[in-house]
């Protein structure tokens, strides 16, 4: 396990990821049945944007700090869980999912933490030390499933690996199949790299052939035309997310869009449902 997410906080990615977390999670607080919240790859919890790592690939200057820059009211929520973990008005520090998802929980919901680098773990504690969450240090899929069905009546599991494993797609589907299989119900997030097309395209495939019947695919595709062998942006799938969230969802992406537009690209982000 080499990939440290200290190199990458804030980034684009990022930004995407935790704006729409928080949206997915409030939009199935508006009932008041309690949820777990399960992270199955929760990274350090906390990033220090000026810290050695970050400073070695700026790569927040493309997310969180245009994020900052853009006026539009629907990356609010966003911004304001970021600056709930700076004092005073300097972009240091960034929250990484365990701290946005710890940040909405109300008294009834339930927040578990996995990370499984031993460091990362370490920090991850650390960062989450007051809060109400749980912190294991366990192989993320083996989790994912000896959780479900969650204690709770509802949950979210989201799921972000680094894919620095060959076998990393392959262990998602069929940790999801699984998972389906105990808990048909239940709202799941997955996060990806879009780097190569056909690996892409063949992935979606194996995960319709799942047959679950909801999932929406979020895509940002940072430039005007695909770029082969580099980053071209990152993607989500939503297995099951709540109507009080897609409806909404549009102008929240053209927002992201927006702001997130790289120099003298427009760039992309599609919401489509699979199969
Ligand atoms: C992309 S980072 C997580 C970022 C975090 N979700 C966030 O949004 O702030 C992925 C993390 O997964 C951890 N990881 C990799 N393989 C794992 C596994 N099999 N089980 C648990 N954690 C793993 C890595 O150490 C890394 O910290």
């Amino acid at each position: 396990m080499n990939y440290r997410h200290s190199f990458h906080a804030g980034n684009s990615a990022d930004v995407v990821k935790h704006s729409l977390l928080i949206a997915l999670v409030r939009a199935l607080q508006l009932k008041d049945s309690a949820l777990t919240l399960i992270d199955t790859h929760a990274g350090c919890g906390l990033y220090d944007l000026h810290g050695e790592e970050a400073g070695r690939t700026g790569e927040a200057a493309q997310g969180v700090v245009r994020a900052f820059a853009d006026a539009n009211p629907l990356l609010d929520d966003y911004r304001a869980a970021v600056r709930a973990v700076n004092a005073g008005e300097e972009l240091r520090l960034y929250p990484g999912s365990p701290r946005f998802l710890a940040q909405l929980l109300r008294a009834q919901d339930v927040l578990v933490l996995n990370e499984k680098h031993p460091e990362d773990a370490y920090a991850l504690r650390g960062a989450m030390r007051g809060t109400a969450a749980a912190v294991h240090e366990r192989d993320a899929y083996e989790l994912w499933l000896a959780l479900l069905p969650t204690r709770t009546p509802r949950g979210v599991v989201v799921v972000d690996p680094p894919y620095e494993q060959t076998d990393e797609r392959a262990r998602i589907v069929a940790t999801l199949a699984a998972a389906h299989r105990k808990w048909a119900h239940g709202v799941t997030v997955i996060w990806y790299p879009l780097k190569d097309r056909h690996t892409h395209v063949r992935w979606k495939e194996q995960l319709c052939r799942l047959g679950i019947a909801k999932i929406l695919n979020v895509e940002h595709w940072l430039y005007d035309s695909y770029q082969p062998g580099i980053y071209n942006g990152a993607g989500l799938f939503f297995v099951n997310p709540p109507y009080a969230f897609t409806q909404d969802l549009p102008p929240m992406l053209e927002a992201l869009r927006a702001a997130l537009a790289p120099e003298g690209h427009r760039g992309e982000i599609t919401g489509e449902w699979l199969g």
